[in-house]
């Protein structure tokens, strides 16, 4: 396993994060746009860097970066809170360290720093790429509704994060 380090995301991350981003939408993500360029184009329009730097600095977001060993952003997660629920609105890994505990170090990270700040229940829709990972870190399914020929997977998924702690 490579070594790697979470801290959270600063706006000066904004332009590396959003390659990083558009890479693993790509590349990883096949299984979701099945390379159809339309699907892509839709997907990749918002990321840009300007949105990402709005996205870090964004009052109730809270983003982290995962950082490799020569100091390079190579994964990201944001979740957007409201009072005491939480949101994951991106969450995406360079497709050279795809399981290697990246996302699992992020999403758990993500989830303390949470619950640090009385977040007690977190939903993401996931990709069709990611669903088995959000079950792996405790996520239930709320909902799947994902026809053959459909655009987008509608994959809703939940987790109850417990009693939150106090300070931090
Ligand atoms: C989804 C993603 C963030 C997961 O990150 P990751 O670094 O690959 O995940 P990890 O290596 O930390 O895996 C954590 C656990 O989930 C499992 N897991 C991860 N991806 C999985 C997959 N696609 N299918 C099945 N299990 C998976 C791992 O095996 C591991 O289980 P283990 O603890 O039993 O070994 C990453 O694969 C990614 O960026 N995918 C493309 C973008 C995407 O779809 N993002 C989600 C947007 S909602």
């Amino acid at each position: 396993m490579k070594i790697f380090s979470i801290r959270k995301a600063s706006q000066d991350d904004a332009k590396i994060i959003c390659d990083v981003t558009r890479k693993s939408i790509i590349r990883g993500c096949v299984k979701d746009h099945k390379h159809d360029e339309s699907i892509k184009v839709d997907w990749l329009r918002n990321k840009t860097p300007e949105n990402f730097r709005n996205w870090i600095t964004t009052k109730d977001n809270l983003s982290l970066v995962a950082i490799d060993s020569a100091g390079k952003p190579v994964g990201f997660i944001l979740a957007k809170m409201n009072k005491s629920k939480a949101e994951l609105l991106l969450n995406y890994i360079e497709p050279e360290y795809v399981r290697q505990g990246v996302g699992y170090g992020m999403y758990n990270e993500l989830e303390q720093a949470l619950m640090r700040r009385g977040v007690d229940e977190i939903t993401a829709n996931s990709t069709i790429t990611a669903r088995d990972f959000y079950l792996r870190v405790g996520f239930t399914l709320i909902s799947e509704n994902t026809e053959p020929g459909d655009r987008q997977a509608d994959i809703l998924m939940g987790k109850f994060l417990g009693v939150a702690k106090l300070g931090g």
